[in-house]
């Protein structure tokens, strides 16, 4: 009799399902509503992004408090170049005051930065300044700020494999040996766990070239709330309503033992 060649086949599951009421570890927000926040009192879109730098210094202080592991925040995409020159170098200026005057506080938080995204084409001194936050907050241990900066799911995936096929075609991989693992390694967030909530503000209900490989398993909250008025309560309530999911991962859902 032939056996099945299916029967033993590993099927991956990512993580083990888990009942409700968890803390996610990993948060990932897409800021969006800048624009609309500003146009709403008459005010040029910039003055929206730099409102919503407020809602950062709120969003990361109190992730640290409620001890999320990683928060990552979506401060700039790759589709973002496609904006008029002023708001793109808004957004640069931005990241450059941002590191420059909150780093020190930052690191008095024991808060380690990380930047996912392409460097190649930021300018020098900004790419200088994400190396000197990386640097100094590298041995800190709590709250794990991700910034994607200069970010598409997309390019992330495709660095990653053209890095992996410099890895094999020097010999130091098998392509047989490729697989999921391999490849997440050398994505920007090979150190990173997976996103377990994704939030987006404005309403939108969009994913936009987003972690795509690491939201596999991703729950979603969209809130109706604009960025720059996004506090402590709606990352609470999404919390608490992340609380409220059973993650399963594609396996059954998890039965709680009556004693
Ligand atoms: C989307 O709103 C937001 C962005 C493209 C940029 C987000 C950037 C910040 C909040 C500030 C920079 C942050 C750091 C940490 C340096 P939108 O402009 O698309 O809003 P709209 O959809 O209402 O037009």
């Amino acid at each position: 009799m032939r056996s099945d060649p299916l029967a033993n086949a590993a099927v991956p599951v990512p993580e083990e399902p888990s009942a409700p009421g968890g803390l996610p570890r990993h948060v990932a927000i897409i800021m969006d509503g800048n624009g609309r926040w500003a146009n709403r009192r008459g005010l040029p879109r910039t003055l929206g992004h730099r409102k919503g730098i407020e809602a950062v210094r709120r969003v990361v202080r109190h992730a640290g408090e409620r001890r999320i592991e990683v928060l990552t925040l979506f401060a700039f995409s790759r589709e973002n170049w496609n904006r008029p020159k002023a708001e793109v170098n808004e957004l640069m200026s931005l990241l450059r005051r941002f590191i420059r005057s909150d780093l020190e506080d930052l690191i008095a938080n024991n808060v380690q930065i990380q930047v996912i995204g392409g460097r190649d084409d930021i300018d020098k001194d900004i790419v200088g300044l994400i190396e000197e936050a990386e640097a100094r907050t590298r041995l800190n241990d709590g709250l794990r700020l991700v910034l994607a900066f200069n970010y598409g799911g997309r390019d992330e995936l495709a660095r990653a494999a053209r890095k992996l096929a410099f890895a094999v075609a020097a010999g130091q991989i098998a392509p047989e040996a490729v697989n999921e693992d391999t490849l997440a390694a050398y994505l920007d967030t090979a150190a990173l766990p997976d996103p377990d909530l994704v939030i987006r503000t404005s309403g939108e209900q969009r994913i936009s070239n987003f972690l795509l490989w690491q939201s596999a398993y991703a729950e979603y909250a969209f809130p109706a709330t604009l960025w720059p008025d996004f506090g402590a309560a709606h990352l609470d309530e999404a919390l608490a309503d992340y609380a409220t999911r059973q993650r399963r991962f594609g396996a059954v859902p998890v039965t709680i033992a009556k004693p």
